[in-house]
């Protein structure tokens, strides 16, 4: 990346990129900063990005993507979070006490997810992340939802497509990593809502949100800036990709005449006026 003021550019193996409208990030969750950086050199350089490079930052700190969809009236989880282990009794009651769930903030695909049956096991799992000096949240355990969730797939303000992940029997995670397995599911018209919310909160237009269907409603866990296609895709039989690179194409030509607009009011404000008569 040239980073320079005056003509910033991304360069691919030397040669300057150039010739494109827009670009649709997708971002490992390894190679947030790399990524984000790069999203932002083409936001720079006046090129339409799909996804905002500061969306993509906040939505992959969990913490901060949590406080964001509460400020924003978009219901979770009941969840704490400490530093210090002097707060676990405290933090356990917060949340309703035990079951509950215990999350590495760093996890992906299940993967340090955990449900925590009695208080003894919350505190044992708890002060042992704390130990590793691992950062955690502690989450009211929505045992209604039956090991399953609610993947909505926005575009734009819309769900383009749901599908419900089911855990296997004996597992309360519906990680598709963990053996799930996804399928068609008709959402409610608050489920909808919430979805399209809590990609509104965060700043994307393209998301992957993950509900919980519980006693009070949905239930945001998740708002994914990079959301896999392929599961999806499957299950749905919606082309997804098409449909995004479809809004994609319309976002780009209304900036491109919103830009032209803007640029003939311009020419005729600056027309000497009253010199003629
Ligand atoms: N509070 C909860 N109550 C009931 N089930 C939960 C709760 N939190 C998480 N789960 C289950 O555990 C799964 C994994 O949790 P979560 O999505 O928070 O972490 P992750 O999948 O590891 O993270 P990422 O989605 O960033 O990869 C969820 O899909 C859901 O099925
Ligand atoms: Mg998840």
């Amino acid at each position: 990346m040239d980073i320079s003021a005056d003509a910033p550019q991304v360069l691919y193996q030397g040669a300057e990129l150039s010739g494109y409208d827009a670009v649709i990030p997708r971002i490992g969750a390894s190679h947030t900063f790399y990524g984000t950086a790069v999203v932002r050199q083409f936001e720079m350089s006046g090129v339409y990005s799909a996804i905002d490079s500061q969306a993509i930052m906040r939505s992959r700190d969990k913490l901060r993507c949590l406080q964001i969809l509460t400020r924003s009236g978009v219901d979770l989880p009941v969840t704490g979070f400490a530093h210090s282990i002097k707060d676990i009794d405290r933090l356990i009651d917060l949340v309703g006490g035990p079951p509950l769930v215990v999350k590495l903030i760093e996890g992906t695909q299940g993967n340090g997810v955990i449900l925590a049956e009695t208080r003894s096991a919350a505190c044992a799992v708890i002060e042992a992340f704390r130990q590793l000096d691992a950062n955690i949240l502690v989450q009211e355990f929505i045992e209604e939802a039956g090991g399953a969730d609610i993947r909505c797939l926005v575009v734009g303000r819309k769900v383009i497509a749901s599908m419900k992940r089911q855990a296997p029997p004996g597992e309360f995670r519906s990680n598709l990593h963990q053996g799930a397995v996804g399928f068609q599911v008709a959402i409610t018209p608050e489920e909808r809502l919430t979805a399209i919310k809590a990609a509104r909160a965060v700043g994307l237009r393209i998301a992957g949100v993950d509900l919980l269907r519980s006693r009070r409603g949905p239930l945001v866990m998740e708002v994914n800036s990079s959301p896999g296609l392929e599961g999806i895709e499957a299950v749905t039989r919606i082309d997804i990709a098409s449909r995004i690179i479809t809004y994609v194409e319309q976002q780009v030509l209304h900036q491109q005449s919103k830009r032209s607009n803007k640029i003939s009011i311009t020419e005729e404000k600056e027309t000497p006026r009253g010199f003629i008569g």
